[in-house]
């Protein structure tokens, strides 16, 4: 019987997921081990400072397990060495050198932790994949560990389909938990600590390759609705039609459903893009070029709607946005979360940067660090380095973005954006003054009523 854990990994999934776990498993022993001393004392900091990831009623959940059964540590080698299970929750990004460089996934941060298991672990030790891999990853761990001296492995793959900002209530209560694996005692094991919380209908049971690419097709799959759903919403701003309207016909048709149909300034995360990569490498590594293509085009049909919103928004503001301020709401690339990775607005403030904008840039949980690192290294890797002329500051006061701002452009779907009181903060901005409304996120009719000009994603009547 399981009775202690190590997770290898203290980032946005390795975290929560074990959180809820300690919290519904009090018999289990959890310790989240990272590299980075800095994370691991934020996550020892919980209720002096803010916590690494923000997620809505995690600091709740912290609160019962934190010092209980669940530790935050640096010691990476020491629970590897007490634990009987073993979750690999570290990072697996796109690979920038070498061969398949901006589509393979770059598994440096997976081998070096399996290596390190491999050292460390002692008697019957079970493996499993948390973070979300290329297919046939489990092959390099048994690779990995069919050298190790001093223990025996089993490799499962365990991926997590939480959401971001949603993540405690996803882990508490998830659609299906996906166990792959090809030894059924360990499948038992992983799953007895599943059922304490999770009904067993809810947990499916597959093969190793049918759960690591189970994985990589949700994600693929959800891309794709919202890459639909952007060109759609291009089509409406051309022909009168109305995207939410659309939405809701098809959306009520019971094959559709109507999750994952909001048009927006187009999918990010840490996921989806990576995903969508590893899949067409697959692909074309297995010679299936139209299967690629077919998915490469929901990549580039999420650039192309980055790109548009910007271009857009320098045609209605007369072609130029030299000596211009543009009042950005929102960094984080969807709401409730303080996560920037993939953001929609890093490639949209970049090319307002590069027209020469100047850019004031709110966002409620997002720090101006993560801002301008998200923004320099966009810079550093884009062809077109040093072209912009542009600035940017960040505000923490919403109020100080729209002084003197000649436009408001809004990228994330935060709710205070839905509440803003337009006759205070209308006044600010000079005129003829202009809101972007990329989520249809904000009250277009009240910003309209003082005197601004409105423009809203897939509103084929504009104002
Ligand atoms: C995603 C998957 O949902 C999750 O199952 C997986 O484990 C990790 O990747 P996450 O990236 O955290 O989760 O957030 P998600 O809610 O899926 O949103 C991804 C992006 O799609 C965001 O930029 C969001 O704004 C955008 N989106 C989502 C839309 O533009 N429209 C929608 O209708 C839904
Ligand atoms: P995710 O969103 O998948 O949780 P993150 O990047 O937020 O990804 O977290 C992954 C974490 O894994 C990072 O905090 C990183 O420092 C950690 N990590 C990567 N490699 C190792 C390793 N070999 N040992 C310990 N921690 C590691």
């Amino acid at each position: 019987m399981v009775q202690t854990i190590c997770c290898i990994g203290a980032g946005y999934v390795g975290g929560p997921s074990m959180a809820v776990m300690a919290d519904r498993c009090p018999g289990l022993d959890i310790t989240v081990v990272d590299l980075d001393q800095q994370r691991i004392a934020a996550w020892n900091n919980l209720g002096r400072g803010s916590l690494p990831v923000y997620e809505p009623g995690l600091e709740a959940v912290l609160s019962r397990v934190a010092g209980r059964n669940l530790r935050f540590s640096t010691d990476v080698a020491g629970a590897i060495r007490k634990a009987d299970m073993v979750f690999l929750s570290v990072n697996t990004p796109t690979k920038r050198n070498g061969h398949g460089a901006g589509q393979a996934a770059d598994l440096t941060y997976i081998e070096k932790a399996a290596r390190q298991v491999a050292d460390e672990a002692r008697g019957s030790t079970i493996v499993v994949e948390r973070s979300t891999l290329p297919v046939r990853t489990a092959d390099v761990l048994h690779r990995i560990f069919a050298n190790a001296p001093g223990a025996r492995f089993e490799v499962l793959s365990n991926p997590e389909f939480m959401a971001e900002g949603t993540a405690i209530s996803d882990l508490e209560c998830p659609d299906r938990v996906l166990l792959g694996g090809n030894c059924e005692s360990s499948l038992d094991d992983l799953q007895s600590i599943y059922a304490q919380w999770v009904s067993p209908e809810r947990i499916i049971r597959t093969n190793l390759w049918s759960s690591e690419l189970a994985k990589l097709t949700a994600n693929a799959f959800l891309a794709q609705r919202i890459s639909s759903i952007n060109s759609i919403a291009a089509v409406c701003e051309q022909t009168g039609a109305d995207v939410d309207q659309v939405r809701q016909a098809i959306g009520s048709d019971s094959r559709l459903g109507h999750h994952f149909l909001k048009p927006g300034p187009g999918f990010g995360g840490s996921c989806f893009r990576k995903d969508l990569l590893n899949l067409i490498y697959l692909a074309d590594h297995y010679g299936l070029t139209p299967v690629a293509d077919y998915w490469r085009s929901v990549v580039e049909m999420n650039d192309w709607a980055q790109q548009r919103l910007a271009r857009m928004i320098v045609r209605q503001l007369f072609g130029t946005l030299r000596d211009k301020t543009i009042a950005i709401l929102g960094f984080a690339f969807k709401a409730d979360t303080n996560d920037t990775r993939e953001s929609p607005a890093i490639a949209i403030c970049t090319e307002l940067l590069r027209e020469g904008a100047h850019l004031a840039i709110h966002d409620p949980c997002v720090s101006e660090q993560a801002v301008q690192q998200a923004l320099a290294e966009r810079q550093a890797g884009s062809p077109q380095a040093g072209a912009g002329q542009g600035s940017f500051q960040v505000q923490h006061r919403i109020e100080a973005v729209f002084d003197d701002a000649d436009a408001v452009v809004l990228l994330t779907d935060w709710a205070e954006y839905g509440e803003l009181d337009w006759s205070r903060l209308a006044p600010r901005m000079r005129r003829p003054g202009w809101v972007f409304d990329t989520r249809r996120g904000t009250d277009l009719a009240a910003a309209r009523a003082c005197g601004l000009e409105t423009w809203a994603i897939g509103s084929g009547e504009q104002f």
